[in-house]
């Protein structure tokens, strides 16, 4: 299955009563492997977790932390882009120059790097003197 075709499937599946805004994520890493996440909201708002912490959180489970390309889909009438923390999230497994992929669901898409989604990401060398 391609990642949009991933996306898309597990966005189905995503628990949304509070919003109505199903997300799905799919994940490539550089070992070949796909993971993929939804959206898992909870009456308690702030513990919802978005649809890319899901597919990253199911990748480092699954053994595997470098991420290669990432999708992301929603019903939405221009592609959704990954939240501030979702951002910081991916940095954490994906390099500067990974693809970050945003599509609708009428075939709407949108790639940027994420540098450009996250400039002057704060990182490990940052804390070289820590
Ligand atoms: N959401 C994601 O899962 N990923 C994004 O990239 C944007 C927002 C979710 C969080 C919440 O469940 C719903 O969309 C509305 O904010």
């Amino acid at each position: 299955m391609s990642l949009l075709e991933t996306a898309r499937a597990v966005r189905e599946n995503a628990h949304v009563p509070y919003s109505r805004f199903k997300v799905g994520a799919a994940i490539r890493t550089t070992s070949g492997k796909v993971y993929a996440g939804c959206n898992v909201e909870n009456v308690a708002y702030p513990q919802s977790t978005c649809a890319e912490a899901g597919a990253i959180a199911a990748m480092v489970a699954g053994g595997d932390t470098q991420i290669a390309e990432v999708f992301v889909i929603a019903d939405s009438p221009a592609p959704v882009p990954p939240c501030g923390g979702c951002r910081q999230k991916l940095s954490e497994f994906a390099g500067g120059d990974v693809a970050v992929t945003m599509a609708t669901t009428d075939g709407k898409t949108l790639t940027m790097t994420m540098d450009q989604l996250l400039p002057g990401a704060f990182n490990a060398s940052h804390m070289a003197k820590a």
